[in-house]
């Protein structure tokens, strides 16, 4: 039985608030900060919030961390890579704080919202002073005014799994794209994956609050709105689903409307035809499948087979022509044979996928696949991966090849780091394209002949001046 989510009380709230304004009054306060985020979307947004208290609190961003009296690392867990970096570039604080023994240091995320692990961190690391889980990431304010007041270490990390917290103040990265938590945590414990464990339950927002953000952000000029979930496709209570919010915000006008990530299980006809009649919803849709293995893919607990992922796939390209679809996929799941994996090749090819994240498996403490006999070797692995790569780059060659001489409405992001004088930013597809333009470009929709191909990217001309 699903419970119902609890949203943080209203008092609960104004302690915060009020704790934000103590810090901003503390004569020992950080005068600024610096923020590095690892992971996926949602934690880049957890961050934004982290940023929107830290500014309420008074302190101003530092572009280089070197430049902060509070840095805070976001961390990410997926796989063992992104846990090594994250702790890897904490260390390297270590020296930093030496000169500079005023420095506050903190770690949040997922990560630290593993069991055990932010006391481990604290034991470990003798320079890091804060240690929160994602579930308290509210309270930062009150966590910093504890430290600042009692000047001891502080770890925070609640097992409350079902908490949604609205209204904290958001300090977003870019003034034209915007992101909007929908849903917080999963509940579908694919059996590789540790986010259920570190992202507690799925629970939905509520569908009027997720309206009046996003009417706010068109008021202010926002071109394109990201809708973020683990499994927006599940999002819901009751009568509030996700087929009816899409409706609801393409009738509100929101120029762009994305969203991320959609599980295949859960992506209904109702959302392709919602899709399909809408004005404002990209043409992209990215549909992790995995595996392209029927067992592989019932080991992992997807609840979908090679043949249901595909005929969505058939329904999605007759009822929107011209989507693009772009996936994760895992090699050397435990026991995966050459067969098994041959047949994630030949899905790349039967879908023609725009493009691909390709990871080796990571196995992850207390997950199910942990406990599988069956490891691949990592010399085996990185055979697989670079032949999985190859595969995707083909299929990427064949799709980016069909949009020439097609016009993409491309949303400018900024300047091209490469070529002076040219612009780039993602068509609808979301494709980046890149065309001769200037620094007044950003943040407009301009639209853009396809004239031709580079590796991963395609080149245009403006069609009008
Ligand atoms: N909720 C999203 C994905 C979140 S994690 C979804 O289900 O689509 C992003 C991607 O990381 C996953 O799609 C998967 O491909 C990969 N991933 C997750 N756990 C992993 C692990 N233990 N090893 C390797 N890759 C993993
Ligand atoms: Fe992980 Fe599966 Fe949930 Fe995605 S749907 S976050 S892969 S458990
Ligand atoms: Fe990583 Fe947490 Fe996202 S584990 S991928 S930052 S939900």
């Amino acid at each position: 039985m699903k419970q119902p989510p609890i949203f943080l009380t209203p008092q609960q709230m104004e302690e915060e608030k009020q704790a934000m304004k103590a810090v901003a009054a503390h004569p020992a306060r950080p005068a600024t900060y610096h923020i590095v985020t690892y992971g996926c979307q949602m934690n880049a947004h957890d961050s934004e919030k982290l940023a929107g208290m830290l500014s309420g609190m008074g302190m101003a961003e530092a572009g280089d961390r070197r430049d902060a009296d509070l840095v805070i690392f976001n961390t990410c867990c997926v796989r063992d890579n992104a846990e090594r970096r994250a702790l890897g570039n904490v260390t390297w604080l270590k020296e930093l704080k030496k000169d500079k023994p005023n420095l506050i240091i903190g770690v949040c995320g997922c990560m630290v919202q593993q069991p055990e692990m932010a006391e481990k961190i604290l034991k470990q690391y003798r320079f890091i002073d804060l240690a929160f889980g994602t579930h308290n990431l509210h309270q930062l304010p009150s966590l910093l005014y504890t430290l600042l007041e009692q000047n001891r270490r502080l770890v925070s990390v609640s097992d409350q799994e079902n908490l949604i917290v609205e209204d904290l103040p958001v300090k977003r990265l870019c003034k034209h794209h915007a992101y909007i938590t929908i849903m917080y945590g999963c509940d579908n414990f694919c059996s590789y994956c540790i986010v259920p464990y570190v992202r507690g339950r799925e629970r939905s927002r509520r569908m009027d609050d997720i309206l009046r953000e996003a009417d706010q952000l068109v008021s202010s000029g926002v071109q394109e709105i990201m809708l973020l979930g683990q499994n927006v496709n599940s999002y819901g209570n009751g009568c509030e689903t996700f087929p009816e919010l899409l409706r609801r915000l393409d009738q509100m006008g929101v120029p762009r409307i994305r969203f991320m990530t959609s599980h295949p299980k859960d992506l209904s006809d109702e959302l392709i035809e919602v899709m399909a009649g809408s004005r404002h919803i990209c043409n992209h849709l990215h549909l992790p499948v995995q595996s392209g293995n029927n067992e592989i893919l019932e080991q992992m607990n997807r609840r979908y087979t090679r043949e249901e992922y595909l005929r969505k796939v058939e329904k999605l390209r007759s009822a929107i022509p011209g989507i693009g679809l772009t996936t994760d996929l895992i090699v050397s799941f435990p026991g995966e044979t050459e067969a098994q994996f041959e047949d994630t090749c030949s899905l790349v090819r039967e879908v023609g996928y725009d493009s691909a994240f390709t990871f080796i498996y990571s196995p992850r403490i207390g997950t199910r696949a942990a406990q599988m006999d069956g490891r691949i070797a990592p010399e085996e692995s990185t055979r697989r991966i670079t032949r999985l790569i190859q595969e995707v780059e083909a299929s990427t060659a064949r799709a980016h090849q069909t949009l020439l001489g097609a016009t993409e409405q491309v949303l400018v992001e900024g300047l091209s780091k490469r070529d002076n004088g040219m612009v780039s930013g993602k068509g609808t597809r979301n494709i980046t394209v890149t065309f001769e333009g200037t620094a007044e470009d950003i943040g407009k929709v301009i639209p853009v002949h396809i004239t031709s191909l580079a590796v991963n990217t395609l080149r245009g001309e403006r069609t009008e001046r």
